[in-house]
């Protein structure tokens, strides 16, 4: 016998592009009657949101897959039927490999495919036949998936833009995610509109290359990112204003203003070098060297002196040799970051530096990044240690561990702890910090 109510298990893999377009899915499928649940026993649909920018991330599908399917056999033996889905890049990747590799999975469904979901869905309930969908339509899939915005905390993401034409060697978005697309403003006004009438206070715009945006404007115009960030920047109850994720050779001189001029607009900006050393970067294809970086974060500070800056690096690319990795080192003290992400190489089939000879070996891929990361913690620690004894205003986002414990954001994207009575989610309150470590802060909530 059907449930009434079908149920289904959804996890997300990767970036916040992938939490993004999880919500929209919850979205779609509350409205078909769908419930969430976190146990696969329980649920007659299992949705995958992979990622596939580096290889551990994409084989940690595979092994959940094994798993899902041993979950599927018991379930059938119970005379209960599972549709086992696999969504996001790795399907975009690898289409038909999904279903040969692992023949339990029922639906491979591509990022630009997602407003075929519940139609999709029912397809392979009723023929019980594999389907692979991973088009590129023209058209767009949001304004097609016409569930209403949910909130699950006052900080919302909102993407704006997706895919990228920049092809560095390395990465395979260009490919999975397809070419540069940018939404009208009409339509991110409007998602914004309902967002904030749903509790949002934050907007995250989301971008693979978010300061490439270039959508439509409302005299039929093509807008950048600064303007696209005035607008929204004048909507009744946008408290603060972020995106996400940059590249440095679209950072244009009207958006460093907006920095500048926009109080919305957070002093915080993710803006990815990879490396240090110009050969490495142009290997890499990033089109600007490091000397460029570095001034290009000299007039971002000129406009904003207290901008928290935030880069994501790449060690071992082929053919980094000892003096190309003391070149990111010397230019991760130049500048001097908040924050940083840091990978080893990974090389991914399809793209043009997985060919490349002069792969570095493994445990020097480790003992670099250890050595960049010891670099970067120390940044991280420093640069919490400043707001010991500051009064900053908090953001905050939900409710912490202990009870009367509430967790939010400083305007420098600094995790904070705070105690207090009543209900804080969704307020912004000015916090005296007391302790600071090197992921977070802690403080009391200051009179106002
Ligand atoms: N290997 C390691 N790191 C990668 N990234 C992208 N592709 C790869 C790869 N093949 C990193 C880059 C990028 C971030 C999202 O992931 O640093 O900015
Ligand atoms: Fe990948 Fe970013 Fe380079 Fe685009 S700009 S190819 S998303 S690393």
């Amino acid at each position: 016998m059907r449930h009434n109510t079908k149920s289904y298990y959804l996890k997300t893999f990767g970036c916040q592009m992938n939490v993004y377009d999880s919500e929209r899915m919850t979205e779609a499928l509350a409205r078909d009657g769908y419930r969430e649940t976190d146990d696969l026993a329980h649920a007659d649909l299992v949705i995958l949101n992979t990622c596939h920018i580096r290889e551990k991330a994409a084989e940690k599908v595979y092994s959940d897959l094994g798993r899902i399917r041993d979950v599927k056999v018991g379930r059938k033996r119970d005379g209960k039927e599972t549709v086992i889905a696999v969504a996001g890049c790795v399907a975009q990747a690898e289409g038909r490999e999904i279903t040969a590799r692992q023949p339990a999975v029922d639906l491979v469904i591509g990022p630009q495919s997602y407003h075929r979901l519940p139609e999709l869905i029912a397809r392979t309930e009723s023929t019980r036949k594999h389907i692979v969908e991973t088009e590129f339509p023209g058209d767009e899939k949001f304004e097609r998936m016409k569930a209403p915005r949910r909130v699950s905390s006052p900080s919302a993401f909102l993407t704006v833009q997706e895919g990228c034409d920049k092809f560095c060697t390395f990465c395979v978005v260009p490919y999975t995610r397809g070419a540069e697309f940018s939404r009208p403003l009409a339509k991110i006004e409007a998602e914004a509109r309902e967002l904030v009438a749903a509790g949002a206070r934050e907007l995250v715009l989301l971008g693979q290359n978010v300061n490439a945006y270039h959508g439509e404007g409302h005299s039929g115009r093509s807008i950048g990112l600064a303007e696209l960030i005035r607008r929204l920047a004048d909507i009744d109850g946008v408290e603060r204003l972020r995106y996400t994720t940059s590249h440095p050779r679209d950072m244009d001189d009207d958006l460093i203003t907006a920095h500048a001029d926009v109080p919305q607009l957070m002093p915080f900006l993710h803006l990815p070098v990879q490396s240090g050393s110009d050969r490495m970067l142009a290997a890499m294809n990033r089109k600007h060297t490091a000397a460029e970086y570095i001034d290009l974060i000299g007039r971002i500070r000129a406009a904003r002196p207290d901008i928290a800056l935030s880069s994501d690096f790449i060690v071992g690319f082929p053919g980094e040799t000892e003096e190309d990795a003391e070149d990111t080192l010397t230019l991760v003290k130049a500048v001097g970051f908040a924050q940083a992400f840091s990978f080893k190489y990974s090389a991914r089939p399809g793209t043009p530096a997985a060919t490349l000879d002069a792969q570095v070996p493994e445990d020097l891929k480790s003992e670099r990044l250890q050595c960049l990361q010891a670099l970067l913690e120390n940044q991280q620690l420093e640069f919490n240690a400043r707001s010991l004894g500051q009064n900053v205003p908090v953001l905050f986002e939900r409710r912490g561990r202990q009870p009367g414990e509430f967790v939010g954001r400083t305007p420098y994207l600094q995790l904070v702890h705070a105690a207090a009575e009543g209900e804080l989610v969704g307020r912004t309150a000015n916090v005296a910090v007391t302790e600071t470590r090197r992921v977070s802060l802690s403080g009391v909530i200051a009179a106002a």
